[in-house]
């Protein structure tokens, strides 16, 4: 499938199959795109435990357990705590030392000393504001984002959850006081039908996105938006007609209790 096709059809997922276990080659794979994914100074703090739901011990289970979202994370095969590694920040200096012997960063004979002399002190000096929220997650989001489509086109569902005492969660899973838990992502089979009734909404494109300065929208063309429809990353607005005669038989079949929102 193509990328753009990709993009468009990938849904949050809420709904999947018990039953069905998702083979742990699927899961690396989402890894391996996330492990690629860049990252500022290339820090690489974006770490994850994987609990899959038929081997991992009760205790493991009974952490990743969150109060809202409860059936979701009850369906789902395999659930991904995906963490920040704030100490990785730490070794940043190695990080960029590597970008520079990679060809990626910098160049002339003076390179090697420049970046002693002038980069490295630089981020040296505010490394612990750097370990805050800010930079870290939205890399760490890429990543999460690049795994996510990397799930979709092996025919995996998921959905991001968010909230919950993440703090807690840590603890439970006897992560390094270092790290901090960004989300959780359930993995499954999807139960619903890949349409999951509907592209979701989303704000107008020229409320969004600005062209030269502020307040001036950015022209949207229709033809790019022909293209893109006909390239399959823009569909049918959600909710498609049968979309709640959908959610009652999963509700059915998936022995969802109450009225599925928390
Ligand atoms: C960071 C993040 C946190 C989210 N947290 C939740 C959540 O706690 N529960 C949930 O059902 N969906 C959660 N979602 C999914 C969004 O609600 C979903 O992206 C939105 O409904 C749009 O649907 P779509 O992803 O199918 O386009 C989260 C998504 C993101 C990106």
């Amino acid at each position: 499938m193509e990328l753009r096709e990709a993009i468009g059809r990938r849904r949050s997922i809420r709904f999947m199959l018990p039953y069905k276990p998702v083979e742990p080659e699927k899961i690396q794979r989402m890894l391996e795109a996330a492990r690629i994914a860049s990252h500022w100074g290339n820090v690489q703090s974006l770490r994850a435990v994987v609990v899959f739901k038929d081997s991992a011990s009760p205790e493991v289970i009974q952490a990743i357990t969150a109060p809202v979202a409860g059936f979701q994370i009850r369906l789902a095969p395999v659930v991904i705590v995906w963490y920040v590694e704030t100490a990785a920040v730490d070794e940043q200096s190695d990080r960029l030392r590597e970008l520079l012997k990679a060809g990626a960063l910098g160049f002339g004979d003076d390179k090697e000393a420049a970046l002693e002399r002038q980069l490295i002190p630089f981020f040296t000096g505010i490394k612990e504001r750097l370990k805050e929220p800010g930079l870290n997650e939205m890399d760490c989001g890429q990543g999460i984002a690049q795994a996510t489509l990397m799930a979709f086109e092996q025919g995996l569902g998921t959905c991001l959850l968010g909230g919950g005492n993440t703090e807690k969660m840590r603890q439970n899973l006897g992560l390094p006081e270092s790290a901090r838990i960004l989300i959780i992502q359930t993995v499954g089979y999807p139960a619903e039908s890949p349409e999951a009734g509907g592209q979701r909404p989303r704000q107008p494109f020229e409320s969004l996105f600005h062209m030269n300065g502020y307040g001036k929208p950015f022209p949207r063309s229709a033809d790019v938006v022909e293209e893109l429809h006909a390239d399959g990353m823009l569909q049918q607005p959600a909710p498609a007609p049968w979309r709640e005669a959908e959610l009652e038989y999963l509700r059915q079949a998936l022995a969802i209790k109450g009225n599925g929102l928390i």
